[in-house]
């Protein structure tokens, strides 16, 4: 085995202590294969010996056979060897490599393959300490080297390696490693790095790698590794506030009662003061278990469970902080956001956020600007399409407790999941609270809804009408109306075409206007639902997402979605507006069915087929199920 360190054969005990307690450091690679990052991993890997001797005989073979560099050992086979495998299973954006020295243990994020997106990167960024730029000495600085360079500043990396390699194809030329220099310097001004190292290599012959380069005598700094193995980044993550989401509540026994959790940040000692966010209640650590026994003393990144002096309520997905030091709490946030779905981000659309343990409904009210990654430049956005980046203001359901960004990777950051599919949509960064929402308070007023439809002998209710453009949607509400105002009713129809002439003529028909108009129609349907009506709601409404959102803001009951079922071809040929032959010859934008989506209700109360039946027999089914399910029985006055 190439893997030597004597204590492992003399004293394996020593050997596990030592590895133990050498501190950890993460860092990010970024680059492409063409500018040498394989080759630069695979010669940190071989000179810190983690190569086992099989895998070097077998890549000392393929350099032979299929490696690029002539006798020399292509270190790149073992990085994109292993690569290969891996792509095998299922796809994984980042791979994490393991090594270590005397001196350190490291974990190393890569992201596989030539192009690196952003959202791979990102995620990559999102825990290192350190992320090492590799250029390739003979192209300078490109605009991937600043896209690079701004996500990991954005994602909070304060230490920056540029590894300006391949310096041995220019004769390790000063001035050309100085220019390199200042060109990024310029550029990093507008980023928020704390030191910046910049090191002339060779990662092929392994020039200032791990060892000092001979031919490089004018660089006095030093070699990558030794940088990798001294950069200071432990000091202030022990300063960092104490932070444990709780997970669970640890209650085998009425005699104990533990939460339990990872550390997200700082240390915490038995006897320390706490304070749990959101009530606010305090008390101090009685004992910190953990598997292995009790400790004195939890850091960040340990799994434990505190138990405290007092007896005070604490649930799962609350913030256990350092008394001293609580973290905020807010609803509405000005954040970064990175977007990681093919499916655009829709202001306005309900999401749901997860930090923490914790998951709250959220939407974005607004992109302030969208920043274009390769220039930095900010421009206006409606939307963010799949790995951009923007600046947001956010929306949530709940108060979450949290730190800025800036101030704590772990309790600042959060993700979006999309509500149908599950999947993770996007991440972000929260940079601080917007207290907008604190100072409205919700009016109770004397008379309310039960008032309201008691004094109309009526239960409220909104039947939600959708279809396409076409489909028949206002011409079966219309009837339907008609004939609950015969039967003594108190109705009010909104109609898609009526409320975009007055209260929605700001907006188009972009899949964001959509949204943000069905987001309007659904409160005003709440309010009109809350003043004691029957509301009839006859819009396209093309999205599941905000069909549900007007589902969830009403109460149980409330909300009857009839699917208007007209095939594409059957709205077509009836075109009664003809519109269709104007989006088929082009001159409409996003029509739905022709390059606009529509999402068909999964189950919905009622379907309508209106090839089967005229638009009088199918008010007569609304009515009928509403007479059946007891929405049209007076109310006991
Ligand atoms: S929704 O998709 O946002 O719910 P909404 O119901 O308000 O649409 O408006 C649809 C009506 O606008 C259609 O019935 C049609 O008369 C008109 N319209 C104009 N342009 C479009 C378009 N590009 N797509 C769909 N409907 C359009």
């Amino acid at each position: 085995m190439s893997h030597h360190d004597d204590l492992i054969a003399t004293d394996i005990l020593g050997y596990l202590d030592a590895q133990e307690r050498k501190s950890f450091l993460r860092f990010i690679t970024c680059g492409s294969v063409d500018d040498g990052k394989s080759t630069l991993i695979g010669r940190l890997l071989y000179d810190s010996k983690l190569i086992y001797e099989d895998q070097l005989a077998t890549i000392e073979k393929d350099s032979k056979k299929s490696g690029t560099q002539g006798d020399k050992i292509d270190l790149a086979l073992l990085v994109d060897g292993l690569a290969a495998e891996r792509e095998q299973g299922i796809t994984i954006d980042v791979a994490y490599r393991f090594f270590s020295t005397d001196k350190r243990k490291f974990i190393v994020a890569d992201t596989p393959g030539h192009e690196q997106y952003t959202r791979n990167m990102a995620t990559g960024a999102s825990t290192a300490d350190v992320a090492i730029l590799l250029i390739d000495a003979r192209h300078g600085v490109q605009i991937q080297t600043r896209r690079h360079a701004y996500i990991c500043s954005l994602l909070g990396i304060k230490h920056v390696v540029i590894a300006v390699n391949k310096m041995d194809l220019l004769d390790f030329d000063q001035r050309k490693f100085n220019a390199i220099e200042t060109d990024f310097r310029d550029f990093a001004t507008q980023l928020d790095f704390a030191d910046m190292a910049f090191i002339p290599m060779s990662a092929l012959d392994g020039d200032n790698v791990s060892t000092r380069s001979a031919r490089a005598g004018w660089y006095s700094g030093p070699t990558l590794m030794e940088y990798l193995e001294t950069v200071d980044v432990e000091s202030a993550d022990l300063n960092a506030p104490f932070r444990l989401p709780v997970q669970w509540v640890n209650r085998p026994n009425l005699d104990f009662r533990g939460f339990s959790g990872t550390v997200a940040s700082g240390k915490i000692k038995v006897g320390d003061e706490i304070i749990v966010i959101p009530s606010g209640k305090r008390s101090a650590v009685a004992s910190i278990v953990t598997f292995d026994g009790d400790l004195k003393v939890a850091r960040e990144d340990q799994a434990v469970t505190l138990t405290l002096e007092d007896e005070i309520d604490i649930s799962r997905g609350d913030l256990i902080c350092a008394a001293e030091h609580p973290a905020g709490q807010s609803d509405q946030f000005k954040a970064d956001i990175i977007w990681m779905s093919d499916d655009a981000l829709l202001p306005g659309r309900q999401y749901l956020l997860k930090t923490g343990n914790k998951t709250v409904p959220a939407s974005i009210s607004s992109i302030n600007h969208r920043t274009n990654v390769n220039t930095l430049a900010k421009a206006a956005a409606k939307t963010l399409d799949l790995n951009e980046i923007g600046e947001v203001k956010l929306s949530l359901g709940a108060p979450i407790a949290f730190d800025p960004y800036s101030e704590n990777r772990n309790t600042g950051s959060f993700i979006l999941i999309d509500r149908q599919s599950n999947a993770t949509v996007g991440a972000g960064m929260i940079r601080f609270s917007l207290r907008r929402a604190k100072n409205v308070v919700w009016q109770d007023l004397e008379v309310a809804k039960p008032e309201r439809a008691g004094q109309k002998n009526q239960k409220p209710a909104a039947l939600w009408f959708t279809g396409l453009s076409g489909s028949g949607k206002s011409t079966v509400a219309n009837l339907v109306e008609k004939r609950l105002f015969d039967l003594g009713r108190h109705t009010y129809i909104l109609d898609g075409d009526n409320v975009r002439h007055g209260l929605n003529n700001d907006l188009g028909f972009t899949d964001a206007d959509r949204v943000e108009n069905i987001r309007r129609v659904s409160e005003l349907t709440k309010l009109m639902v809350d003043a004691g009506l029957v509301t009839l709601v006859s819009f396209i409404s093309p999205f599941k997402a905000e069909r549900r959102m007007a589902r969830d803001i009403l109460d149980d009951g409330e909300f009857i979605e009839i699917f208007v079922n007209t095939p594409l071809d059957v709205a077509e040929a009836r075109d009664v507006k003809g519109l269709y032959a104007k989006a088929r010859a082009g001159l409409i934008e996003n029509f739905t069915g022709i390059d606009s989506d529509y999402e068909i209700p999964e189950n919905p109360e009622i379907i309508i087929n209106t090839n089967d039946m005229s638009a009088k027999e199918a008010a007569e089914v609304i009515v009928t199920y509403l007479q059946d399910n007891g929405y049209l029985e007076g109310l006991d006055l």
